[in-house]
């Protein structure tokens, strides 16, 4: 048996340039919230929903972003329209959560608008003397597809979302994530500012400290990141140990842990989790390794559904943020997407979407509702959990009086000080950057 040892290593990449750091202010502030309400949400692309969530005329549903509310319309032509959800008499808003209407009707003294944004009803219309048919039609945000997701921009103007996203879509044209499907969508509320949340997902720099039992099935140190624009992502790969185990690792146990990983996501139905777990006990053949076995797994199946993606990309994950919180991991067939948003004015808490998407390979995957989860002892999966249990933690330790900035690793989080960048671009514009 050989020893479990790590040692210090190091990677050419790091280093290149100084750490850097950043307000801690933008964490904890309520001026914080204030800029981004004002600078940052309204004027930047953000993903919605999915177009699966509203496939029929009438289907809406509601998008919530810091203090704005949008109804996310499919209209009887089939288009996506969003609604600013305000009632144009005194302001009511027309619909909340989710569901199928034929209209819009104010549920205060019933104003009705059309699924198109047509007003249809106005009560004593004769009692409003000069009031303009044009000026009744219910505003709209900009909407954009891409990947499945609907995108919505709350002011008009630039950049469109096709301006708005390269390098990613090209990047990621291979998966087809447009055909992928909603497996689950889990939401909750946590206690840490929705910048926080996102950026405990954008490096692997915490795997050593946080998910030490991992360590044998991804190797932390060889992660490849890149700022891409106001974009970002980094280039994990999966079933193999870290490097600073430097090789002294059996394959046998690599193999263990990279199943045990896959599980821990609830990705697996019953019968692939006893498939799984017999493959585990399975022994390798000579020569055979971890990363010859999960190819096997997932190529052949998948690869018929996604023809232009390179093989040795199914052997990696990508995880992607599309400014300012669209982020995810990204293997062939599987999209976990890691979501955060501003949870109304508090600075301290932030709505919180783990969700998996997947690709339905020839199968049938039914229509899948998102859950909202308020119970503390929720199941997320152990790494889920590990990562859960820090945020709170980073929130009040950022409320430090003597906590002025934090401290970035020059490449493994640029990521974070990239996003924290691309914002201060937000305010200096208010909210003209592309
Ligand atoms: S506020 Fe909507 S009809 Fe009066
Ligand atoms: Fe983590």
């Amino acid at each position: 048996m050989k020893q479990d040892k790590l040692e210090p290593v190091t990677n050419p990449e790091w280093g290149q340039t100084p750490y850097q750091q950043v307000d801690v202010a933008r964490y904890v502030s309520p001026e914080h919230v204030r800029l981004e309400c004002e600078h940052l949400w309204p004027h930047a692309w953000q993903m919605a929903c999915r177009a699966e969530e509203i496939p029929e005329p009438g289907d809406y549903f509601e998008f919530e972003i810091g203090d704005q509310s949008l109804l996310i319309t499919r209209t009887p032509a089939g288009a996506i329209k969003a609604f600013f959800n305000a009632c144009l008499h005194r302001g009511t808003q027309l619909a909340k959560g989710c569901g199928n209407k034929v209209n819009f009707t104010c549920p205060f003294h019933g104003w009705s608008w059309s699924l198109d944004g047509e007003n249809r009803h106005v009560l004593d219309i004769a009692d409003f003397p000069g009031l303009d048919e044009e000026d009744l039609r219910l505003p709209q945000a900009q909407v954009g597809l891409w990947g499945g997701f609907v995108f919505v921009k709350l002011t008009e103007g630039g950049p469109s979302l096709e301006e708005y996203l390269p390098p990613v879509p090209e990047h990621l044209a291979p998966y087809n994530i447009d055909e992928f499907r909603i497996r689950f969508w889990r939401s909750t509320v946590i206690k840490c500012n929705w910048k926080a949340a996102l950026e405990a997902f954008e490096e692997t720099y915490h795997t050593l400290g946080t998910h030490p039992q991992i360590m044998k099935g991804m190797d932390d140190i060889g992660v490849v990141y890149e700022n891409l624009g106001i974009h970002s992502r980094m280039i994990v790969t999966n079933a193999v140990p870290s490097a600073r185990y430097r090789g002294n690792v059996e394959e046998q146990e690599v193999l263990a842990v990279s199943i045990a990983g896959l599980l821990d996501f609830g990705l697996a139905d019953e019968a692939e989790r006893a498939a799984l777990e017999e493959m585990a006990k399975t022994p390798l053949a000579e020569g055979q390794t971890t990363r010859d076995v999960f190819r096997a797994m997932s190529y052949d199946r998948l690869s018929p559904f996604m023809p232009k993606l390179p093989v040795d990309q199914f052997l990696k994950v990508y995880h992607y943020t599309i400014f300012p919180n669209l982020a995810f991991n990204l293997m062939p067939g599987t999209l976990l997407g890691l979501f955060a948003r501003p949870n109304g004015a508090d600075p301290d808490s932030c709505i919180f979407d783990a969700i998996c998407l997947q690709h339905p390979a020839g199968q049938d995957m039914p229509r899948v509702e998102r859950e909202f989860i308020t119970d503390p002892d929720f199941d997320w999966g152990v790494v889920m959990a590990q990562d859960v249990s820090n945020l709170e933690r980073i929130q009040k330790g950022m409320h430090a009086r003597s906590m002025k900035t934090t401290r970035l690793a020059s490449y493994q989080e640029k990521r974070i000080a990239n996003r924290a960048q691309v914002i201060d671009e937000y305010y200096r514009r208010g909210g003209e950057s592309s």
